[in-house]
């Protein structure tokens, strides 16, 4: 091992290409979709491709409708409508995940009212959620953040005490599962992403609506192509041209589709490799002094979308704050060939769109509807502490595997041993 920090014009650990990008693109998913050009007439295949994934998605997560949309704000805005809540309602949200999650509720005139994260998986709390509970209250979204199970079941009972609808956001977590119970299918809708990024990924936009509820399926089908009935595959010959409520345009694209589906066939295995990098970084960085691994409550299964890394100077008996430590760390590491980076930077309710109100304009959504709420700065403790202290370490995607890994412990192993020369 160099002992000099490549920072300081040390060799790095990591060797420059030597990390193989994600999504791992195979043969197989080539052929997929260059069959999309194989039939005599290539418009015909925007039914084929989008039927095809309906059906394997909605085996897949055993439930009964799936819906493929262009991207997991589309299919979250669906699930929202689905439920029937519009203008002036509210729905739970956790302060710290994507914004496209509160979003979506905006999207559909109602009002996000956000609940701060459990300071050991976080994702939201349940244990916070009853106090925001209002006679406007609609639904919950719990959020699988990076991966990582919500506990479903004290916020499933929270709902049903409250006839409160639940509505997952899956954009993370295709495959995860919680007490054995695939994330997606333990509440009345759930909105999946497969942008390029995701562990279920199209390469570029695409996204997921599933229900059980068929009044649901219905109402999010509307939506989903303005407002009209469309026979598929007939759309030219039976359209009624006849919008039967506002609709949007979040029909998913064949390409991508396509591609998808012949990743599908791949998830659970490509899952499996991303969980063993992660266990083993789990393994080998929670043994170093003043660093914090992901904590995985009993009989939940992350899927480990983001690999999440905090940083403790009171346990090295620094002065410094959580804060400076990880950015003097990841400078490091950076250098050292390690791809480690920030995600969020505020929690949701701290952004512009929320302290100003500004909404969609004249301060709607929330005055359009005498609406109340409001988001200090101070109710979210816990998701501010998180993004402070917390990095992420990218690129633990298959077909990276543990020799890259073992580059990543040797080179967090390396940092931390010469602190001292970084925090100079
Ligand atoms: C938690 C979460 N929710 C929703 C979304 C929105 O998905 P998309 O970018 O496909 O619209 C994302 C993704 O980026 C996400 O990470």
């Amino acid at each position: 091992m160099s002992e000099k920090l490549a920072v300081h014009g040390g060799k790095r650990t990591v060797p420059e290409g030597f990390i193989k990008p994600w999504p791992h693109v195979t043969e197989a998913d080539r052929k997929a979709v260059m069959e999309v050009f194989a039939t005599a007439r290539i418009t015909e295949q925007q039914q084929i491709q989008s039927e095809g994934l309906a059906k394997e998605w909605a085996e897949y997560m055993g439930v009964q409708y799936c819906i493929p949309v262009n991207s997991g704000t589309a299919a979250l805005h669906m699930c929202v409508a689905g439920l029937g809540i519009g203008p002036g309602d509210e729905v739970i949200v956790p302060a710290f995940t994507f914004w496209a999650s509160a979003a979506a509720v905006l999207h559909h005139n109602a009002i996000p009212v956000f609940v701060d994260i459990d300071p050991t998986t976080y994702c939201i709390d349940p244990n916070l959620i009853e106090a925001k509970i209002s006679d406007r209250t609609k639904a919950i979204m719990p959020v699988h953040i990076h991966g990582m199970p919500v506990d479903m079941d004290p916020l499933l009972e929270i709902a049903r005490k409250h006839h409160l609808g639940v509505i997952e956001d899956v954009a993370q977590a295709h495959g995860a599962r919680y007490k054995g119970r695939l994330c997606g299918s333990m509440g009345d809708v759930a909105g999946y992403s497969t942008q390029a990024s995701k562990t279920l990924s199209s390469g570029c936009q695409g996204g997921l609506f599933t229900t059980n509820d068929e009044v649901v399926y219905r109402k999010a089908a509307l939506l989903q192509y303005f407002g009209e009935w469309v026979v598929p595959g007939r759309e030219r010959e039976e359209q009624e041209y006849n919008a039967y409520g506002l609709g949007w345009m979040y029909r998913g694209d064949m390409f991508a589709q396509a591609f998808i589906r012949s990743q599908l066939r791949r998830l659970d295995e490509n899952n499996a490799l991303r969980i063993r990098n992660c266990n083993f970084l789990t393994e080998h960085l929670s043994g170093i002094k003043g660093l914090e691994t992901p904590f995985v409550p009993e009989k939940r299964e992350p899927v480990y979308y983001n690999y999440v890394v905090g940083f403790n100077p009171k346990e090295l008996g620094v002065d410094i704050s959580a804060r400076t430590l990880r950015e003097k760390v990841q400078e490091a590491l950076r250098a050292e060939g390690v791809p480690t980076g920030q995600w969020q930077r505020l929690p949701v309710p701290m952004q512009e769109i929320f302290q100003n109100r500004v909404g969609y304009g004249k301060g709607c959504p929330w005055k359009c509807h005498g609406s109340e709420v409001e988001y200090h700065k101070d109710d979210y403790p816990r998701a501010v502490e998180f993004i402070d202290s917390h990095c992420y370490v990218f690129d633990v995607n298959p077909p990276n595997d543990l020799e890259l890994m073992g580059m990543y412990v040797e080179a967090f192993q390396k940092v931390m041993d010469h602190l001292d020369q970084i925090l100079e």
